[in-house]
């Protein structure tokens, strides 16, 4: 089920399960494919599940430039489908800065893109002051080691009801971040600082989409993601109860039937 894809120097590992039209889940920031653990069975039993750790992370080859768009990420996984033989249009869900990425994919490889999904994420660029933010915090980690994004981001992640018991999910996101290459999380940062706003251009998604957010999502609020979906024409919006930022993690079920019915109904 995992294999590994070579695109360009870096090896890429993917899990690849199921058969059928392909579905591919895109992680966020500083993760790796496994925080999509609730989808990817249930999905593989009517689709070809791919999931990615995107270039950098999970038990991909860390990232060694300075800075790594979020438009070299899409070209990455462009470059991975063909290497996987796939020359059909996907559905592309990606979370949060997977999201920014499948905004990338959507605009530079169109014809690859079938049906979009959009969790907890955003259209919008950095304000100057978050983008300095970002940077700071990649000089740090590279003096520091990863832990010192572990430390402040996980509580930002999750929702009240996951952080309020010891939850094996937010230990496994946090042993995740830490064990995360410090190159790779601030050529990301440095990447994300640059990506471009979106939503001027959000009125020309033609394919059907759906953007889907947890109701405490700290990061990418659910007025944000609202505003995301009223530029897109016909897109569908579902917002997920007791869950943070990590929606798909914290609340596989709802977030799955919401899915499921998307791509049984389309957009709205
Ligand atoms: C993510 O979950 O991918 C990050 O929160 C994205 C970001 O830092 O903007």
């Amino acid at each position: 089920m995992i294999r590994k894809v070579q695109v360009g120097s870096v090896a890429l590992s993917v899990h690849d399960e199921g058969t059928g039209i392909p579905l591919l889940f895109v992680h966020g920031f500083p993760l790796d494919h496994t925080m999509w653990q609730g989808q990817l069975s249930a999905f593989a039993k009517d689709y070809r599940v791919i999931a990615p750790d995107l270039t950098g992370f999970g038990k991909s080859n860390p990232l060694t430039e300075n800075e790594y768009r979020m438009e070299q990420f899409a070209d990455d996984l462009a470059e991975m489908l063909r290497q996987l033989q796939i020359d059909e249009p996907v559905i592309f869900c990606g979370l949060s800065m997977g999201g920014y990425i499948a905004l990338q994919f959507w605009r530079n490889h169109r014809p690859f893109v079938r049906q979009l999904i959009f969790c907890d994420t955003k259209a919008t660029a950095d304000t100057e002051e978050i983008a300095r933010g970002r940077r700071y915090i990649a000089n740090q980690v590279v003096r520091e080691g990863s832990g010192a994004i572990a430390k402040g981001m996980l509580g930002r992640l999750f929702g009240k009801e996951s952080m309020s018991v010891p939850n094996p999910v937010v230990a496994a996101t946090e042993e995740v971040m830490r064990s995360t290459a410090p190159t790779s999380i601030a050529a990301a940062q440095r990447g994300m600082a640059a990506r471009p706003d979106m939503m001027a251009e959000l009125s020309q998604i033609a394919v059907p989409t759906l953007v889907v957010v947890g109701e405490e999502d700290a990061i990418s609020t659910v007025a944000e993601m609202e505003s995301m979906a009223n530029a897109i024409s016909n897109a569908r919006f579902q917002r997920i109860d007791n869950a943070g930022h990590m929606a798909p993690l914290e609340q596989p079920e709802k977030v799955n039937q919401a899915i499921r019915e998307f791509l049984a109904h389309g957009s709205v």
